[in-house]
């Protein structure tokens, strides 16, 4: 028996997983629905999408918040529950040492507080990344997940995990040579594409596909996969959080 659920959901761009979900939430594959599509891009197809679907959506223009944190980020453009401590400390999206790590993360809790502000206005039980480029600090992650032991932000990534995490699965599974290439969708956790896998499908690569082919064949493969793993949360049968 399935619990209905109400799904959030973000986006970058086409949002043909997002269509994935729409269709499923309507022929009842998955015993939810979604309550709102937010972007960190604006005008990307994913969007028109959820409109047509009757979907509420917003944007969080996340290159434009970096783009004017460049000119200096001062303690009152934080939010006023952020921690730098904390977040150094849960992280591992970065390596400390790096010069760049601190604009980093102010730069994104800043943006993550924008987002947060949107979807604590609705009534929401599962985050759906579905082709969502950006990584979330500890900020973010920490106020989606607040019930202890439950995970509640789920992502796809375009390659096989643990092998080839990052912004380009498929093209890093095609240009090392892979035979098998697949899709995982899994929990998120303070790492990047590092929590616990909730479900993989795989497909064989052939000596003649090329990238396109192997991205064709692997976006077939996420459009069965999301839907299936959103109702098994729906069902509740998954793992718990350390
Ligand atoms: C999908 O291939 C998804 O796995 C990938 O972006 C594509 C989005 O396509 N996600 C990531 O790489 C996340 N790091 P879509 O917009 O057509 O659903």
């Amino acid at each position: 028996m399935a619990a209905h659920i109400n799904i959030g959901t973000l986006i970058s761009g086409g949002g043909t997983n997002l269509q994935a979900i729409i269709d499923a939430c309507k022929d009842n594959t998955i015993s939810g629905n979604i309550v709102f599509t937010g972007s960190d891009t604006p005008d990307v197809k994913g969007l028109e999408r959820a409109q047509t679907a009757g979907i509420d959506t917003f944007v969080v223009d996340y290159a434009r918040i970096i783009r004017s944190c460049r000119s200096g980020i001062a303690d009152k453009d934080l939010p006023a529950d952020f921690s730098l401590e904390d977040i150094m400390e849960k992280q591992h999206l970065i390596d400390p040492a790096d010069g760049n790590a601190l604009f980093f993360l102010k730069s994104r809790a800043i943006a993550e507080k924008q987002l947060l502000d949107r979807i604590m206005t609705y009534d929401m039980d599962l985050l759906v990344l579905a082709g969502f480029m950006r990584v979330f600090t500890p900020y973010f992650i920490d106020r989606i997940n607040t019930v202890p032991g439950k995970y509640r932000i789920m992502n796809i990534h375009p390659a096989l995990l643990p092998a080839f995490p990052g912004t380009d699965g498929y093209g890093d599974t095609f240009r090392y040579g892979c035979k098998v290439g697949g899709c995982t969708v899994h929990f998120i956790d303070y790492g990047e594409d590092t929590g616990p896998i909730i479900g993989q499908k795989a497909f064989e690569i052939t000596d003649t596909d090329t990238l396109d082919d192997v991205k064709r064949k692997g976006l077939e493969k996420e459009w069965e996969l999301y839907p299936a793993c959103i109702q098994k949360f729906a069902r509740q049968i998954l793992p718990e959080r350390a």
